[in-house]
């Protein structure tokens, strides 16, 4: 797997790995998962009949109303919580067969440092837990610091942080473990629109050049648009897959400067209809 400390800047015009590749091996896979919740009131069905894969490399985005049941398809995906019915496949092994952790990195939507602990000491838990010798670990945490444009902030606790700053300490906290895949639970749903497209920077620099293979979820469309292949589309409860759209924009992209494409807003318009039925749907519920 590429290393973190190759990561470099996009260089404009230039794509640094080639895209995902339509034979590219399937890194994760969904076939038919269901998973039902049991309530007082009786069985309620969160998410139905899902089927869906990852190939090496792809960003795929999981956008639908809230309580469409995109946390839960995610949390299923390394076992974080399991399925009623259906198969998950790992780089074609099913996820109970173990060994997934060392493969997924998983990113939540708040913030996980941790108080007592510097943003450098936060980057390099996971690292520490590992065992990395100290020196290995230092260098490679300074250079996760530099990345993610917080220098002169390594020595800060995360109450001395912006929102933003403590995202990108979460983000460089898993992307230092270097997992082949990602997964993305809204990790920019709480920021301000300024501070996400800094945090869609970062992303899109860093995946350029590792070109994990990613399944992130969201709301939010512009987002999905900017960062992915593929986005599916989830409709309002239960969960389905209702659409699967590419998005063939060109790579690498720049994150302001997408949004004023013609092809950006014409993808908009198509996918928003008919995100647009599934939030008066859900909604209506
Ligand atoms: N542990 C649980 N017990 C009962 N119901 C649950 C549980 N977890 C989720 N649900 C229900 O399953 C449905 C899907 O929830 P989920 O959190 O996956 O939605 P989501 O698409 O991630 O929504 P959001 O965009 O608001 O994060 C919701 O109706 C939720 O109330
Ligand atoms: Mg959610």
């Amino acid at each position: 797997m590429a290393e973190l400390h190759s990561l470099r800047p996009a260089v404009p015009g230039v794509r640094l790995v080639p895209p995902a590749e339509p034979d590219a091996q399937v890194r994760v896979e969904l076939r038919n998962l269901t998973r039902d919740f049991v309530l007082p009131e009786g069985i309620f069905r969160a998410v139905d009949n899902v089927s869906l894969s990852v190939r090496e490399g792809e960003f795929v985005s999981l956008i639908g109303p809230s309580g469409s049941g995109k946390s839960t398809i995610l949390n299923m995906i390394p076992g974080l919580l399991e399925s009623t019915s259906g198969d998950i496949l790992i780089d074609g092994q099913p996820v109970t067969s173990g060994g997934v952790a060392e493969k997924v990195g998983y990113v939540f939507q708040k913030d996980t440092c941790y108080p007592w602990r510097t943003a450098k000491q936060n980057i390099a838990l996971g690292l520490e837990v590992a065992g990395v010798p100290k020196a290995v670990r230092e260098a490679r945490v300074m250079e996760a610091i530099d990345k993610a444009g917080l220098s002169g902030f390594e020595n800060a606790y995360p109450k001395m942080l912006s929102g933003g700053m403590r995202q990108r300490v979460s983000l460089m906290r898993t992307l230092i473990m270097r997992p082949g895949i990602l997964l993305m639970d809204e990790p920019f749903g709480a920021l301000d629109t300024h501070t996400k497209l800094e945090m869609h920077k970062l992303l899109l620099d860093v995946w350029e050049s590792e070109r994990q293979t990613v399944l992130f979820v969201t709301h939010d469309l512009g987002e999905a648009i900017t960062l992915s292949d593929r986005i599916v589309l989830l409709s309002a409860r239960p969960g389905r897959v209702k659409d699967i759209f590419e998005v063939k924009l060109p790579r690498p992209r720049d994150a302001v400067r997408i949004r004023e494409s013609a092809q950006y807003a014409t993808l908009f318009s198509e996918i928003w209809h008919s995100l647009g039925e599934e939030f008066v749907k859900g909604k209506a519920e």
